[in-house]
């Protein structure tokens, strides 16, 4: 089965085709970060005009890139939740208007899915390793989120949150960080090459959400840790100050992260762990997991880093698996900002007492 999906959900324009099986014959994606970076942050409303320019080259390109014509898909897919409001019903609409115009099945796919079946994807030319078998745990770290699930299959009703953070997410504070040391956005890739030069033991800061039996994380008092660190040193220059601050910050945020998913993958009993979310990309991360992992006997499964960041080829992949059980939303389509994967973390509060 060959699907084109389509995804708008926060600052990446995306259209890909993929066949149903993770073969990715094209993979398009347009990046906004020229728009958001002087606001330190994405801006709603630029996202959506944004996407709304692009998303018809963008998918004009993704089927020129296969080979294929809109006639010889077998169906879309197209990210419906969750995201921001406005950038979600770009892609929405535009999906429903091929569908309709082609006669073709359309299903809806949430997000947050999608990052955790990347992982089955295969791209050409690009090394990667073998996808994992369910179950497994999944960390995913992105600028829009940060939690680990339980995957016992490719279907909604079989993930299962096992611990999100209580406040902001894991890249978010990266880029939280960044803009108040004055460092520029998105901050995760540049935190990450400053730190690589510092001494993370050489500033004091506070470890978050030390809990070991918790599986929730908090980055927002670590984010209020380095900004009391400036107010009472002052900003750094372009010293080593600054890079030991980032190495600091860094390897508690890696560590953080690095010992619930170990020990979230030990709990559930699983064989492998796998990475997710543009956060994923961080070296620090990247080696902290592997030792961990290989010290608790687990594989762990990187993806390439275009499968970590937002893509419409999971999308596309994730919807795959929908339309292969026959299921079809057309008419029935509806964007929501929340996911639909049930959450057991409550922003600013502790575990719920009842599901
Ligand atoms: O998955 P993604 O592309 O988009 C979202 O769904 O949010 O993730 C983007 C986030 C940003 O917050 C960015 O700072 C972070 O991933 N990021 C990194 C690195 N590269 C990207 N964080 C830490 N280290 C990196 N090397
Ligand atoms: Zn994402």
């Amino acid at each position: 089965m060959l699907v084109l999906g389509i995804e708008t959900s926060c600052d990446e324009t995306g259209a890909a085709v993929v066949r149903s099986d993770g073969e990715v014959l094209s993979d398009v994606v347009h990046s906004q970060v020229k728009v958001h970076a002087p606001y330190g942050g994405v801006v709603p409303e630029l996202a959506s005009r944004d996407h709304l320019r692009n998303v018809v080259p963008v998918v004009r390109e993704a089927l020129s890139r296969a080979g294929v014509t809109l006639a010889e898909v077998d169906g879309l897919a197209v990210t419906c939740r969750p995201g921001l409001s406005g950038a979600l019903l770009v892609g929405v609409q535009a999906a429903q208007g091929l569908a309709w115009a082609q006669g073709k099945p359309i299903v809806g796919v949430d997000h947050l899915v999608g990052h955790l079946l990347a992982v089955f994807l295969r791209f050409a030319n690009t090394e990667q390793p073998a996808p994992p078998e369910f179950p497994f745990v999944a960390l995913l770290a992105s600028g829009g989120h940060t939690a680990l699930y339980r995957a016992d299959g490719p279907e909604v009703s079989r993930i299962h949150e096992l611990g999100a953070t209580r406040d902001d997410a894991a890249g978010e504070a990266f880029d939280k960080v960044a803009k108040l040391l004055g460092l520029g956005y998105p901050g995760g890739p540049i935190i990450d090459r400053l730190a690589k030069e510092g001494h993370a033991e050489a500033v004091d800061l506070p470890a978050p959400m030390r809990r070991k039996d918790s599986l929730e994380f908090s980055f927002s008092g670590l984010k209020t840790n380095v900004l009391r660190w400036v107010e009472k040193h002052g900003r750094p220059g372009d010293d080593q100050t600054l890079r030991d601050l980032c190495a600091a910050f860094q390897r508690r945020v890696v560590d953080s992260l690095v010992k619930k998913a170990v020990t979230a993958a030990q709990r559930e009993g699983v064989r492998a762990l796998v990475l997710a979310g543009g956060v994923a990309a961080n070296r620090e991360l990247r080696e902290s997991a592997r030792l961990a992992s290989e010290a608790a006997g687990i594989r762990l499964v990187v993806p390439p880093f275009k499968a970590c960041t937002d893509n419409a080829a999971m999308i596309a992949y994730a919807g795959a698996q929908r339309l292969l059980r026959g299921e079809n939303d057309t008419g029935l389509l509806r964007m929501s900002p929340n996911t639909a994967l049930p959450r057991l973390t409550r922003k600013g509060r502790g575990i719920r007492r009842e599901a």
